[in-house]
């Protein structure tokens, strides 16, 4: 067991957090230049939220150009054709506005502006050569956190599954997490974004260490990190109290600017540090079911979580989330116990559906959906127990079942 404390934190330069702070953004545009590409989510385009941001980026002298032509999922294929719109437009900061989606899109699009296509060269981890278009990041749900993070997720018709970029550079240079944007998102997009926004904060939460070189490039996902355990318990605690609420009312301006904040909490400790199961399997369940990334996540979470209890360590750490869960347990045992029963009825009340069986996998499917959970590797490196093809295909079979929730609500 390595106990030598040791973590690395990577951030935009600057991140403002709360109602109104999307005043700052022409000023954070106007630090890089004046010519500004503007990624929006097509959803917003209309609305008179965006309306009166792009006035105030006019009235702050600032030439903008809006590309809303975000297709769901990211084919690598448009995002190349809107490279070649940015490349042309020579922007000095791109705008990034929208779901996780759109973000990582503008990501993408402020990479091959800077270095040219095709996106699949960058593939993998620490495969961009340098800077990127500076990025200003506004979510519009409360997710992904993709605005403090290094990663960026698209398809890809000549790979099963979709592919991630990630790199330092794709860091965007500023957040701005105003909650305003998240409030009247349909129930769904609150309910699957912010248990997302949960896996990422238990799983980082419960990454394994791995041994890192120093003198060599270092990793984008380090493992087991002292930043992101400052940082995680303090976003699982919030979204366990407030997202039910947020999913049930969405005009609650608490509620939503608590999950917008824990959110934001998720990428910031994952950023960093990497996810690991649930994410790994959610890949290929999501390739073959077509279901949004967080309810795939979320389903598999409390999966995950009982299967990670191999040790004292990881049940400590378990117990920690069920602490922040509420529990009031006197062991770490029964403490750990109550965090998966609080993800599952979490998970109930939210609307993320009970079992694999429930979003229409077929048993005969489990043993191909772990083969290519196990191959991502770096997923799978990070949890905090020796993955098999077994340790997978017992983790699908009973998320398959739904047995916890048939324990659970029994
Ligand atoms: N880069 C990262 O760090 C990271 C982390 C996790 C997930 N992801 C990726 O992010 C994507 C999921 O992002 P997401 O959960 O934010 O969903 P999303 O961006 O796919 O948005 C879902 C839907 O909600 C709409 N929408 C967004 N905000 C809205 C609002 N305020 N009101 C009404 N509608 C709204 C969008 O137009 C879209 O139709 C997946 O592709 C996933 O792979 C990226
Ligand atoms: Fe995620």
């Amino acid at each position: 067991m390595d106990h030598s404390l040791t973590g690395t934190l990577r951030m935009p330069a600057r991140v403002h957090f709360g109602y109104g702070t999307r005043a700052q953004i022409p000023q954070l545009l106007a630090l890089h230049g004046t010519r500004v590409l503007a990624v929006v989510d097509p959803f917003l385009t209309s609305t008179a939220i965006f309306m009166e941001l792009l006035s105030q980026l006019e009235a702050a002298g600032l030439t903008v150009q809006v590309h809303s032509d975000i297709t769901p999922e990211l084919p690598v294929a448009t995002l190349d054709a809107a490279g070649d719109v940015a490349r042309a437009f020579q922007p000095d900061a791109i705008l990034a506005v929208g779901g996780g989606s759109a973000l990582d899109a503008a990501k993408l699009i402020a990479l091959l502006a800077a270095h040219g296509g095709p996106l699949s060269s960058y593939y993998g981890e620490n495969a961009v050569p340098g800077p990127v278009v500076p990025i200003v990041a506004v979510p519009t749900t409360a997710g992904t956190g993709s605005e403090v993070t290094p990663v960026a997720v698209v398809s890809d018709p000549d790979r099963e599954l979709k592919v991630g970029i990630s790199s330092p550079y794709l860091v965007p240079v500023a957040a701005v997490v105003d909650p305003e944007f998240t409030l009247g998102a349909p129930a769904s997009v609150t309910a699957f974004s912010g248990i997302d926004a949960l896996v990422h904060l238990v799983e980082s939460y419960t990454a394994t260490s791995l041994t890192l070189d120093w003198s060599a490039t270092a990793p984008v996902f380090t493992g087991r990190n002292l930043f992101s355990e400052l940082i995680a318990l303090n976003g699982i605690e919030r979204l366990g109290r407030w997202l039910p609420i947020a999913v049930a009312e969405p005009a609650h301006r608490r509620a939503h600017e608590e999950v917008a904040f824990a959110a934001m909490l998720g990428g910031m400790s994952f950023g960093p540090t990497g996810t690991h199961l649930s994410h790994a399997l959610q890949y290929p369940i999501g390739a073959i079911t077509k279901t949004p990334h967080g309810l795939g996540t979320g389903l598999m979470l409390p999966y995950v979580m009982d299967a990670i209890r191999v040790d004292d360590d990881v049940t400590d750490r378990l117990g920690a989330v069920g602490s922040a869960l509420g529990s009031d347990a006197t062991s770490a045992q029964g403490r750990a116990d109550d965090a998966i029963s609080a993800v599952v009825e979490l998970n109930r009340a939210i609307g993320v559906p009970p079992s694999l069986a429930a979003i229409g996998i077929d048993a005969a499917q489990l043993p191909q959906i772990a083969e290519l959970g196990l191959a991502s590797g770096r997923l799978v490196g990070i949890a905090p127990l020796p993955v098999t093809r077994d340790v997978l295909l017992d983790i699908l079979t009973r998320a398959h079942e739904g047995t916890l929730t048939e324990r659970i609500m029994a």
